[in-house]
């Protein structure tokens, strides 16, 4: 009896306080990379607030996951401030430069030029130092120097690397066939070994592949977070940082100047705002498509009881399915950089509005995709951008999703300075006027015009019920994102699933074009897929969709960090 009494106080020690738990009282950072969520908890344990250990762990995610975590990258992030009752976000997104052309991508026949996606003209203007010194600036408790020092550390004396990160770079290095890890390479077969500036900084001194366990030291990219410590924004966006982009960028065709640099601003922005069920849902706005998608999706399915008929029924996937491709056709058609495009975002967000297309869903019958519109069909996109949430002791909250676009972004890092650049020009429209069944894309709202920002499917989410938080969330994964954020949500609140299992349970996408219902993984009934055919959707099983790193407070006020498992690395970490 005393051995159980022992075990089990031990058991719940493990579970309240170790990096691997899920629930607890104080503060909790949930992230892809152990190292990194240990950044965060490090500046709440030092009395930072949410904002903090969110800055903190995402800089210490651009040091230990440099597939998605970066400084030459771009994103989106919600917070809340529970002292002053206040929900905002931050836009981070890159920008395009002043020098590119909405034709910049194509050759003389209009054919989009080979291996676009990789190298130094890929790059739009970085925000996410920013971003990040733009939060803190606002919102942030401790000295910035405090924030940044966990990740300067790491980029100094090194951390020791996963056996998925050891894969992933001997791929890029173009060392030993690596099972798994091939999303990692860009769509022409580009790879950080293409790169010189990259192969310095990744490759394993002495030349050797790596292994689990290996320690991964990064001395510029140390030295880059060295002048982002002492100078704010100032340290990447003037300087040396400055020049040594603006430089690499001359040399290797790139288009991002000092101009460019030094005129780049992050901007604080009103969240969208809707409900669900009597619950407050804030996402980001335009030029993310993740709030729109959401919240119109949410306003649809809020017509139907969905609970009546559980989360996997047949009837249940099809409502989904055609709220999100009422919900996508909109995202293509209208969404953009709201500083350059007017988006009617209100009406598109408002409840009539969800009544007239709820009307539009035929019981059981799919609605074909062409029916929305003529045709336009998007294309997949890769998987890798990354998403972390935060809470701290208050009660404030932070979403925030990162991203260099693909895995890795451009495959190039800066010369001298450390981190890789992303390849985010790819999100805008790159074929003006031309839209075809080949995955492209011409509409006007997201075409290419200098200094405006990309279309983006990111979507940190905060949930709150009665004034208080309730859910933070969001996800990777490309168009997916907002549908993987938005099972979750309905998980949590309408089919009021326990945390973990809200974010376990099996996702499913639809994005109006192509027009394919995709369910993931491998674990549906035979009867719900063929019931799903009947009623004409065309149907793909597998995969895995989208890596929602979540927290979700209980009545009693417990955090539950839920880090999502399907990508092995993540964790939570809290008091
Ligand atoms: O901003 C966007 O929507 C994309 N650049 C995100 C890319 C992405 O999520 C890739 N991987 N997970």
């Amino acid at each position: 009896m005393r051995l159980f009494c022992y075990a089990s106080a031990l058991a719940t020690l493990w579970f309240t306080n170790s990096v691997n738990g899920q629930i607890f009282d104080k503060h909790v950072v949930v992230c892809q990379q152990e190292d990194a969520a240990l950044a965060g908890r490090e500046v709440l344990r030092a009395g930072g607030n949410a904002i903090d250990a969110a800055i903190a762990t995402a800089l210490g995610l651009a040091v230990t996951h440099p597939a998605a975590g970066n400084l030459g990258g771009g994103g989106f992030l919600v917070v809340y401030l529970a002292d002053r009752k206040l929900v905002k976000t931050i836009d981070f997104r890159e920008a395009a430069p002043l020098a590119s052309t909405e034709r910049m991508y194509l050759d003389d026949k209009g054919k989009i030029l080979p291996k676009h996606r990789a190298g130094a003209r890929a790059a739009g203007v970085p925000g996410t130092v920013a971003g990040l010194a733009l939060a803190h600036k606002e919102f942030g408790k401790l000295p910035w120097g405090m924030v940044v020092a966990p990740a300067q550390k790491l980029a100094r004396e090194g951390f020791v690397i996963s056996s998925t990160l050891a894969s992933s770079l001997n791929q890029q290095l173009g060392m030993g066939k690596e099972v798994g890890v091939d999303e990692d390479l860009g769509p022409d077969g580009e790879k950080l070994g293409d790169f010189a500036s990259s192969v310095a900084v990744f490759k394993k001194p002495g030349g050797e592949v790596w292994n689990k366990g290996d320690r991964l030291v990064q001395p510029d990219l140390a030295n880059t977070l060295d002048r982002i410590a002492a100078e704010g924004a100032d340290g990447f966006y003037k300087g040396r940082t400055a020049t040594l982009i603006a430089d690499y960028m001359t040399k290797e065709g790139g288009l991002v100047t000092l101009e460019d640099l030094a005129s780049y601003r992050a901007e604080i922005k009103s969240p969208l705002h809707g409900t669900f069920r009597n619950h407050d849902i804030y996402g980001a706005a335009p030029p993310s498509s993740g709030g729109v998608v959401i919240l119109q999706a949410l306003n649809i399915l809020e017509r139907f009881d969905l609970k009546a008929d559980g989360p996997h029924s047949p009837v249940t996937l099809h409502r989904v399915t055609e709220a999100m491709r009422r919900a996508f056709h909109t995202r293509a058609a209208s969404i953009g950089d709201p500083d350059f495009v007017q988006i009617p975002v209100e009406r598109l967000i408002s409840k009539p509005y969800a009544e007239f297309l709820a009307r539009t869903i035929a019981p059981a019958f799919a609605t074909p995709s062409v029916m929305l519109t003529s045709s336009t069909v998007e294309g997949a996109e890769p998987n890798h951008t990354t998403h972390l949430s935060t809470i701290d002791q208050e009660g404030s909250a932070v979403a925030l999703t990162y991203t260099l676009e693909e895995g890795y972004g451009s495959k190039a890092v800066v010369a001298g300075a450390g981190f890789l650049l992303n390849n985010e020009m790819g999100d805008f429209n790159l074929t003006p006027g031309l839209t075809d069944a080949t995955g492209r894309i011409g509409f006007e709202a997201n075409r290419i015009v200098p200094r405006k920002r990309m279309l983006s499917s990111q979507s940190p989410t905060i949930v709150m019920k009665g004034g208080r938080v309730k859910l933070v969330t969001g996800s990777p994964g490309g168009r997916t994102i907002p549908n993987t954020t938005l099972w979750v949500i309905l998980n949590v609140i309408e089919f009021e699933l326990q945390p973990r299992a809200s974010v376990d349970a099996a996702r499913t996408h639809h994005q109006w074009f192509p027009d394919i219902l995709k369910l993931e993984g491998k674990k549906w009934e035979v009867a719900t897929v063929e019931r799903l055919r009947q009623m004409g959707h065309v149907v793909k099983v597998g995969g895995i969709q989208g890596d929602a790193h979540s927290i979700v407070v209980d009545e009693q006020g417990k955090r539950h960090g839920v880090a999502d498992q399907r990508r092995k690395t993540s964790t939570a970490a809290g008091d």
